[in-house]
């Protein structure tokens, strides 16, 4: 039986931590990323921590235009405006923030300006701090040709980050609020979207970031890259990125991109809220008591207020 070997590279850091805490929100410098990775590669900082692993064409095309077909009409037709320090913007404003072409499927556990304006002017609350997210709740049949691309990236983390892997998991089997059967609990799906310098937040300590790329149209550039190390990885349609996002990243520039061109990223992560709030709670009762708050909802927008 053939082994195939992984290139493997060991990264010093060329910022502190401290010196990455003040480039937080600002954009990805060309300059100061010297290596861009497009081969399969182990990437350990020079304590031998990985930083990540990438390995190319492990999604089926079948998979991707799936997902594709699933969630882009719907992340193209809400842009966000609550996305915090990803697009530069640190103040959080639904009046002020650049709008960015970001949805998210699955399970939440934070509430909108719009939802919390309603719970303030209902005096009311769900009980338990969880939410079916919009394109789960609205579009199950879409929802369903979107999991199979996410339960390829749950294998291929089992695979390939075997120990995040199993503490996620192990989470993951402790509330029923999961996205099919994977270790997930939430997706996030952006299109063109370059990240200013972040950390990810919210998501599970013990785990490991992913990264998939969808692409339509051609461009350049884009690379996720974590600049404390001057690395960046290009990450193409069919790619996967196992990544710390608990370091500093964010993406270079594209360029040469053809008109209408599209990069869809699509990052799978357990929501640790969503795993304490959730855990030992019965999916199906969290869900009806979530419906008939919703009715509510509906009805306080559709006439400025609601029967009681
Ligand atoms: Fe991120």
């Amino acid at each position: 039986m053939g082994y195939i070997m992984v290139k493997e590279i060991f990264l010093d850091e060329q910022y502190t931590d401290a010196e990455m805490y003040n480039r937080l929100n600002t954009e990805v410098n060309v300059n100061e990323i010297h290596t861009i990775i497009r081969e399969d590669t182990d990437c350990y900082n020079i304590h031998g921590e990985l930083l990540f692993r990438f390995r190319k064409k492990k999604l089926s095309s079948g998979e991707i235009d799936d997902y594709y077909d699933a969630i882009y009409s719907f992340t193209n037709s809400n842009p966000s405006c609550n996305r915090g320090t990803a697009n530069g913007d640190k103040i959080k404003s639904i009046h002020t923030n650049k709008k960015v072409y970001s949805s998210i499927m699955g399970y939440y556990d934070k509430f909108s300006p719009k939802l919390k304006y309603f719970f303030t002017k209902m005096k009311v609350k769900p009980l338990i701090g969880l939410l079916e997210c919009r394109f789960t709740r609205e579009y199950p049949e879409k929802m369903l040709k979107a999991i199979p691309l996410l339960t390829s990236i749950h294998n291929l983390y089992e695979e390939l980050v075997p120990d995040k892997f199993t503490l996620q998991n192990q989470k993951a089997h402790e509330t029923e609020f999961t996205i099919g059967n994977t270790c997930f609990t939430t997706a996030t799906t952006n299109i063109n979207f370059q990240t200013r310098v972040h950390l990810d937040k919210g998501d599970c300590p013990e785990g490991f970031g992913n990264l998939a790329v969808i692409e339509r149209g051609t461009y350049n550039g884009g690379e996720t890259c974590l600049p404390q190390y001057g690395v960046g990885v290009d990450v193409r349609q069919g790619d996967i990125l196992f990544v710390d996002v608990h370091k500093h990243h964010g993406n270079l520039p594209v360029y040469d991109t053809s008109e209408g061109y599209k990069r869809m990223s699509v990052v799978a992560y357990l929501r640790n809220d969503v795993w304490k709030h959730s855990k030992g709670q019965k999916l199906n009762i969290v869900l009806s008591k979530l419906a008939n708050f919703e009715e509510k909802r509906k009805l306080f927008y559709q006439n400025g207020k609601v029967a009681t």
